[in-house]
């Protein structure tokens, strides 16, 4: 039987910060999720290798049986989504630029977003900033090095404060009230940016938006998702390096949010 299992992928661990909230929104669903962790990081690379990679990684998906991809990666949807959307025929959900919420809710006029090289040279962001933030100051960061301490499971290390504050302290200078987290990773350092940061600012997650459109989509879809017999969550879990941190932080998220993945397998897959 045609399975409807839903697909997810990033570079790494940063889409199970998207994962999470689809799980707790869509919790009798079958994923699988793919982390391409031995080419990670994605935002230094360029738009043609990224294109390569989630081309491999999407026919992968397809293959395993999903109909359905959430690209949980700002810098490849930049990158690929158009791409994607173009030479498959299943829909795909990406990551929104979350400018639009935060221009929306300012009332300092200034906001800071923090993303990596490739997502704030995709053609998403600059849309979204001048359609939404015409009238807006935004202080742009580049957040190089976040991504590997998240990876190496040091999110919430000395190092990772001390980055974080190099790269914030100037847009609290600028007097942003919301800091756009434009990359999924991101959403790891939330614990520590929440002590250091003044109490006004506000975090801006796209993570459950995005979790809230893909079940729009699923919603539209003529066939039912997949539901494993309707009882927990089942989700496969891959990567194309180690799953260590992978396993690390998945167990860490069911322990801190009480979200059960429910029955989940880790396995390594090559690309190429
Ligand atoms: N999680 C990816 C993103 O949202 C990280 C990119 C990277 O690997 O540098 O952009």
């Amino acid at each position: 039987m045609e399975r409807n299992v839903i697909g997810i992928f990033d570079s790494g661990v940063g889409g199970l910060t998207v994962l999470k909230e689809l799980v707790s929104l869509l919790p009798k669903s079958s994923y699988i999720y793919f982390a391409d962790t031995l080419n990670c990081p994605y935002g230094p690379k360029g738009a043609t290798e990224i294109i390569r990679l989630s081309k491999a990684i999407t026919e992968f998906l397809i293959e395993q049986g999903c109909s359905t991809i959430v690209v949980a990666c700002n810098t490849a949807t930049a990158a690929a989504i158009d791409y994607l959307r173009a030479n498959y025929p299943i829909p795909f959900v990406g990551m929104e630029p979350a400018i639009k919420p935060a221009a929306l809710a300012t009332k300092t006029k200034s906001i800071g977003v923090l993303a990596t090289k490739g997502t704030f040279k995709g053609r998403l962001y600059q849309e979204t900033t001048s359609k939404y933030a015409a009238n807006i100051n935004i202080w742009y960061q580049v957040g190089s090095g976040l991504v590997e301490l998240v990876e190496q499971g040091k999110s919430d290390s000395h190092e990772a404060t001390e980055l974080l504050k190099k790269y914030i302290d100037p847009m609290l200078k600028k007097n942003i009230d919301h800091l756009v987290l434009g990359c999924t990773h991101y959403p790891f350092f939330i614990p520590v940016l929440t002590d250091f940061l003044p109490k006004n600012i506000t975090i801006v997650n796209p993570a459950p938006a995005v979790a809230k459109q893909t079940a729009k989509v699923l919603a539209q879809m003529q066939k039912p998702v997949d539901c494993n017999n309707g009882e927990e969550p089942f989700v496969q879990f891959y990567s194309s390096g180690s799953t260590e941190t992978l396993q690390r932080l998945v167990n860490k998220i069911e322990q801190d949010t009480g979200i059960p993945f429910g029955n989940k397998t880790f396995n390594r897959h090559t690309l190429f």
